[in-house]
């Protein structure tokens, strides 16, 4: 995070004794890029490294699946069911070494708490509320958040009662970052950034607790899932300073960068990872120029995969996008506005669409989960019989606008 925060009590100077009740206290400094990278001290009443027990260590297995053919896709996800909870029901769609994208409609509650030893993790809340639970405080969170987990946090989620959960899950094991040109050399977002410091909320209130028992923890790492067990609850700190947190931007508090003519999709950039950044499309004004096309030339995206998650907006009107859709252009091919649609929009002065997009710079491979729910239709939707032009109305992939 590019900013300072500070929950509970912290010793005046680093690295010095700090008691409470008499018992010094447990400093822990959780820090990136050895002792370089951003960092946070925590202060806890008990050895983080005190594990009573250890649990089993659970493999991932990831069910691929290569397509026959290479296409563009159309996933239906509107109807996948709810299943585990929210980290066992991730249903991974798409990965390559950067990145993991999967959906997630929770049915049940952990048990346990959760820490991902291997990555960063943007959890974005297309429905559902609640409080996300972590070592460093409460963190609230709505529908339209993105939720950054920093590696190294453990949480556990505690949504709110009889509120439905449907979240898309970024996991990385590399950073995620606000984007470089958005922050000026001492961190601070910058004047052109489509938003600032105050959109971003770390957690709000820290609970030290206090209890004993067995407490099992389930870590991420080298490819699997560890659980160790502590004889003590691991919300065990007092207090904690520094940069390393984790935080929430609501897709409502983007603001949208517009211009005379057709503004590129590095315009909507929210995040940075390793090879990829995720994008927000939101409800704005559209290009003014009398003679702009409002919605984006074809393109030929070379070198990056680009997968969209439709959130809201008026394509629910149309056939085959609606919401929950996920629509992934694979490098190599063209794509843009299907027949019909360009001349469409002339005139077009605004767009209430909401959409989440993560371009990759290397190939997604696919997941079963995936095929189930391709609908095998979008990569023939550019396509009209010469002798039949299509209407657009009936054009299966509707006036979007940023794609
Ligand atoms: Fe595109």
């Amino acid at each position: 995070m590019p900013f300072y925060h500070r929950l509970g009590d912290v010793p005046r100077k680093r690295h010095v004794q700090f008691r409470e009740n008499g018992t010094l206290l447990t400093e822990e400094v959780m820090g990136l890029e050895g002792f370089s990278g951003n960092e946070s001290i925590l202060y806890h009443l008990h050895s983080p490294c005190r594990v009573k027990e250890l649990g089993e260590f659970v493999p991932i297995e990831r069910e691929e699946w290569v397509p026959e053919h290479h296409a563009h896709r159309h996933l239906d996800t509107r109807g996948i069911p709810q299943e585990g909870d929210e980290v066992t029901g991730r249903r991974l769609l798409m990965w390559n070494n950067d990145v993991e994208i999967s959906l997630c409609r929770p049915a049940e509650r952990m048990d346990y708490f959760f820490r991902n030893g291997e990555g960063d993790e943007v959890i974005f809340v297309h429905e559902g509320s609640g409080t996300l639970e972590t070592i460093f405080g409460d963190l609230p969170f709505k529908p339209g958040d993105y939720v950054v987990i920093p590696r190294g946090t453990t949480y556990r989620f505690l949504p709110d009662e009889g509120v439905e959960q449907r979240y898309l899950v970024f996991e990385t094991p590399g950073l995620i970052e606000i984007p470089k040109r958005y922050r000026n050399q001492y961190g601070q977002l910058m004047e052109h950034a489509p938003f600032y410091h105050r959109d971003l909320h770390p957690p709000t209130e820290l609970k030290t607790v206090r209890e004993r028992g067995d407490f099992a923890v389930k870590v991420r790492v080298r490819g699997g899932y560890q659980t160790y067990v502590h004889d003590f609850h691991p919300f065990d700190v007092v207090g904690w300073d520094g940069y390393l947190f984790p935080w929430t931007f609501s897709i409502h508090d983007f603001e949208p960068i517009t211009g005379r003519i057709h503004m590129p999709p590095p315009s909507h950039q929210t995040f940075a990872g390793p090879n990829f950044v995720i994008c927000s499309f939101c409800p704005r004004k559209l290009d003014f120029d009398p003679l702009a096309v409002p919605i984006p030339y074809h393109h030929s995206n070379l070198q990056s995969e680009e997968m969209i998650y439709y959130v809201d907006g008026n394509f629910s009107s149309r056939k085959g996008i609606d919401v929950g859709s996920i629509t992934l252009h694979p490098s190599g091919l063209p794509h843009g506005p299907q027949p019909g649609l360009a001349e469409k929009s002339l005139g077009m002065t605004e767009t209430h669409e909401l959409a989440v997009m993560c371009d990759t710079f290397n190939p997604l491979r696919l997941t079963t989960f995936a095929r189930d729910l391709d609908d095998g239709k979008y990569q023939f939707s550019w396509y009209e019989e010469p002798a039949q032009p299509a209407s657009p109305d009936e054009n299966p992939a509707g006036v979007t606008s940023h794609f």
